[in-house]
């Protein structure tokens, strides 16, 4: 069966991200699969085939990766702290490259949203303020299964903290880079630390951190800084998700605090600035919409001058419409891309989609992650 080809797609127009040429427009997003080699959370030979199957993506943005032991909250997920794990991501990126894609490392710390099984020492995980998120991270047991826990009352971060973790955000880029992928993408949404020091309801800091929308942000463009420092102009993204509330985040003032945030990115060279629909904010689908996320959106789209990435809910027409519109110059794709391979194929010839099965998306084999089939 033959498939008409769209002639004037704008999603697969090329497009320039820093010192990269994209072939088109379809990304792929960043997706927890929660199957790193054990021990040490190690990218393996499975997770290589993963993303060497995924390559013909404009861009891969891993999975969420933790750039420290203390910025783990969930089995089983990869860091890039360790050598074994910068060897791993050596791997990954490799193959990839060898199938003439990119990728760029999400790089993660989840704050609150941990547990003592995962700290160093068994000490409580870290946050803006001492206050637990209302949700449950997955943990290893005594026997080696992965089971549900409640998340602790954290402990409020020192100055000193904080600078610790910038020192490993830094790092952690460090390594990235040394691993040989093209670059790094900041992940400041979904109710991980980044989004608890910017949002009001988890942060209530009377110090630099928090308070004011300026303090509040503060965090986040000290990583930015710190970042793009190290790894150089047009090789660093930030992912954001305004007025998501995932793990408890809630801002009082989101269109004056994400605006500043779109605002202030302007003044460091980035690659993008990638933004998640609110109605899909992690696996967790919200049912209320809030009506003023458009109207963000499109003011951040307007304040902030580089290239915006925008996920969420899409396929091929609506992500056509968003690029020609102007709403967005590249799609990032999640659960499509976990159940076809060879997604911007398949968009561009209106093929029809595998579905993904959402009970094989965290954890387990080589089911539901790398044996789904290409089309052709
Ligand atoms: C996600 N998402 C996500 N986001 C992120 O920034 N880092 C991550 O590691 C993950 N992990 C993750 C795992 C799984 C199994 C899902 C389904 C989602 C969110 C993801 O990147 C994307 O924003 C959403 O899936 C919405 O896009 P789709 O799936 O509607 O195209």
């Amino acid at each position: 069966m033959t498939y008409p080809l769209l002639t004037t797609s704008h999603l697969f127009a090329p497009i320039e991200i820093g010192p990269l040429k994209l072939n088109h427009r379809v990304a792929m997003a960043p997706l927890t699969r929660s199957r790193a080699g054990q021990p040490g959370n190690v990218p393996d030979a499975m997770n290589v085939e993963y993303y060497r199957q995924r390559a013909s993506a404009a861009l891969i943005i891993s999975e969420a990766t933790q750039i420290s032991q203390q910025g783990q909250g969930y089995a089983w997920t990869p860091g890039i702290h360790t050598p074994e794990q910068i060897e791993g991501w050596r791997a990954v990126a490799a193959a990839v490259h060898a199938e003439g894609g990119r990728i760029f490392l999400q790089l993660w710390h989840v704050g609150r949203v941990s547990h003592p099984s995962f700290q160093p020492g068994g000490a409580l995980p870290v946050a803006p303020s001492a206050l637990p998120a209302p949700g449950k991270t997955f943990v290893v047991d005594a026997s080696g299964k992965g089971v549900w826990a409640d998340v602790p009352t954290p402990q409020a971060l020192t100055t000193a903290g904080i600078a610790e973790i910038v020192r490993d955000y830094r790092q952690a880029a460090r390594n990235a880079m040394a691993a040989g992928v093209d670059g790094v993408e900041i992940h400041a949404g979904n109710g991980y630390l980044l989004d608890q020091f910017i949002n009001s309801a988890s942060n209530h800091r009377t110090d630099a951190y928090g308070g004011s929308i300026e303090n509040r942000a503060r965090l986040l463009l000290e990583v930015v800084d710190a970042i793009t420092a190290e790894v150089g102009p047009g090789r660093v993204g930030v992912r954001l998700t305004p007025m998501g509330r995932f793990m408890g985040m809630g801002d009082a003032t989101p269109a004056a605090t994400f605006g500043y945030i779109a605002r202030r990115l302007n003044d460091w060279p980035l690659a993008y600035l990638h933004l998640v629909e609110p109605a899909m904010v992690g696996t967790v689908k919200d049912d209320i919409v809030d009506p003023r996320w458009d109207a963000l959106i499109l003011d951040m789209r307007a304040t902030y001058h580089g290239v915006v990435m925008l996920a969420g809910g899409y396929d091929a027409r609506s992500a056509e419409k968003a690029i020609a519109d102007g709403r967005a110059d590249i799609i990032a794709f999640g659960r499509p891309f976990i159940a076809n391979p060879d997604l911007p194929w398949r968009l561009r010839t209106s093929a029809a989609l595998n579905t993904p099965d959402p009970a094989t998306f965290f954890g387990g084999t080589a089911v539901g992650y790398t044996d789904y089939p290409k089309a052709a």
